[in-house]
């Protein structure tokens, strides 16, 4: 893998010596992947600069949300989101990251009720009480990117779709517990699919989420509906989404073909996400946007 002395300067550029920097984490890599794991290469692992600016981006995609959920009540559409992102996200200095990327046309996801991601903000949509939407907001400051959302009820909301908010909180907290150096990502998929079946609902398989920070969507692909004892090592510096969509009926879903962009569920009923992006840790992990 390198041919680094054990006292010579770290590949990571911390200008310390390898055996005190990535040595033992380049050596459990070497073990996982020789037991036949898929492990992180090193343009997934990021330097301590690169995870100051990744938090950096972190802090203020947290912010915008924060932000934007004092406005989310009945008689908004979803262009005022859009607006409300883009404005604030301008004023930090900032700049939002699903503008114009693959050609999306808005600043920000707003994804009602059965619409599972993706929805784009519109003046005619407007939330109703009774809505939950799903807020997904992505940021790039000073080139390093961010991501995160959150589900927010519209006036009062039935207890099914109350209940699917709940658990889908909770899945991405059962995940969270499985993020961890020597961790596997499907352990943590596992975990998040498990709790979604126990209690009746199902997980969408077709999208999911992704490594992030120096790029919008980096390696890897994260499945939420995993085997144990499957998928990517977790090492010190990855830094990935948790953002499993979760179904009160079916998994299966469909693409808008007159936007290409939103997905649906093909039953018509309510989807709920929460994602958050998560940094593993040397003893655990951080969460860097929420
Ligand atoms: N946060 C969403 C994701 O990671 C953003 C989708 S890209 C967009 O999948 F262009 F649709 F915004
Ligand atoms: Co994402």
């Amino acid at each position: 893998m390198n041919n680094l002395g054990r006292n010579d300067l770290c590949w990571c550029g911390s200008k310390k010596k390898y055996k005190k920097c990535h040595n033992s984490i380049d050596e459990m890599i070497n073990s996982y992947q020789l037991q036949g794991y898929v492990v992180p290469g090193r343009e997934l692992i990021k330097t301590d600069e690169q995870i100051f600016g990744i938090r950096e981006s972190g802090k203020i995609n947290t912010t915008i949300l924060d932000y934007v959920a004092e406005y989310i009540k009945p008689g908004i559409s979803t262009e005022d989101i859009n607006e409300l992102i883009y404005y604030i996200t301008r004023k930090l200095n900032a700049i939002p990251a699903q503008l114009g990327y693959e050609g999306f046309p808005k600043s920000v996801c707003t994804s009602i009720n059965n619409q599972v991601c993706h929805g784009i903000p519109s003046k005619d949509v407007i939330l109703h009480e009774g809505d939950i939407v799903n807020v997904d907001v992505s940021t790039i400051y000073n080139g390093y990117y961010s991501d995160s959302s959150r589900m927010f009820c519209i006036g009062r909301v039935d207890k099914e779709k109350t209940k699917l908010i709940e658990v889908v909180k909770e899945c991405v907290k059962l995940g969270l517990e499985e993020v961890r150096p020597g961790g596997l990502l499907g352990n943590m998929g596992y975990a998040i699919h498990k709790h979604a079946i126990k209690n009746g609902y199902s997980v969408v398989r077709d999208i999911g989420g992704h490594g992030i920070g120096l790029e919008f969507h980096e390696d890897p692909w994260i499945s939420y509906v995993s085997e144990k004892n499957t998928g990517m090592l977790m090492v010190p510096g990855l830094v990935f989404t948790i953002e499993p969509m979760i179904n009160m009926g079916t998994d299966e879903v469909f693409l808008d073909k007159a936007n290409n962009w939103t997905i649906y569920t093909a039953d018509g009923k309510p989807s709920a996400q929460i994602e958050v992006m998560v940094l593993v840790t040397s003893n655990g992990y951080e969460i860097l946007a929420n």
